[in-house]
């Protein structure tokens, strides 16, 4: 697939979803924060956004859920329209069972880390999963400091990808912007959220281009 752009909605206007998606029609992907003042200490939006995003907007949702409970809440935002979801393995009681049942529904599943999680307890289910998230920022809010020690965790696992010969992405999200997003691609990321670069920028479309374009760069 290459490289994909996934700008977050997160520091978007709430009020006005449907043009900020549209600001970003360049994106691969709209990257959507489901938070639940439990998992982490901020509330965001839940399945009847979704589901008027999912209509109102061009691009798929890639809904991460910031939640308590994701097994039980997961496969609902498939049927919400939902083209990616994302549970943060340390909510998740069965993430295999959960994998698949959102993988049933029609998605591609993905299971998220936060920073201090290791990916090494997790190399044999990869093969469950479309797609690893590596929070590069304690997840709960925008506009935080790149995490650099995540770094070495997102070559640890392309290499273990690589060894299973899978095919799964590596989504990096938190603090990405036009100065972190080089090194994550070459430890090889290939999925880049990034909310508060895109939506502060005067033009988030173009700001979508540049991110690409340093990443694809970075990757040649
Ligand atoms: C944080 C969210 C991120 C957030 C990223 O917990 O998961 O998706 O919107 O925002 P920036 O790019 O501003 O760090
Ligand atoms: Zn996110």
């Amino acid at each position: 697939m290459g490289i994909q752009i996934a700008p977050s909605i997160l520091t978007a206007d709430f009020a006005r979803l449907a043009d900020e998606a549209a600001a970003v029609s360049n994106a691969d992907w709209l990257h959507v924060d489901v938070m639940d003042n439990h998992f982490v200490p901020n509330l965001t939006l839940g399945l009847p956004i979704v589901e008027s995003l999912a209509k109102a907007a061009e691009q798929p949702l890639d809904c991460h859920l910031m939640i308590e409970d994701p097994d039980r809440w997961a496969p609902g935002y498939v049927e919400a329209g939902a083209s990616s979801v994302t549970f943060h393995v340390e909510a998740c009681r069965a993430p295999i069972r959960t994998a698949r049942e959102i993988r049933a529904k029609g998605a591609r599943a993905a299971m998220a880390l936060k920073p201090a999680t290791p990916i090494e307890p997790y190399e044999d289910m990869l093969s469950e999963l479309d797609m690893i998230l590596l929070m590069t920022v304690e997840p709960g809010f925008g506009g935080q400091k790149f995490l650099d020690v995540v770094v070495p965790k997102i070559r640890r696992t392309r290499d273990l990808i690589s060894k299973h010969g899978l095919d799964l992405w590596i989504e990096i999200d938190g603090g990405i912007s036009a100065e972190t997003i080089e090194r994550c691609a070459e430890a090889g990321a290939d999925v880049f959220v990034a909310g508060s670069a895109v939506y502060s920028a005067d033009n988030p479309n173009a700001m979508v281009e540049h991110l690409r374009s340093l990443a694809t760069e970075a990757i040649s």
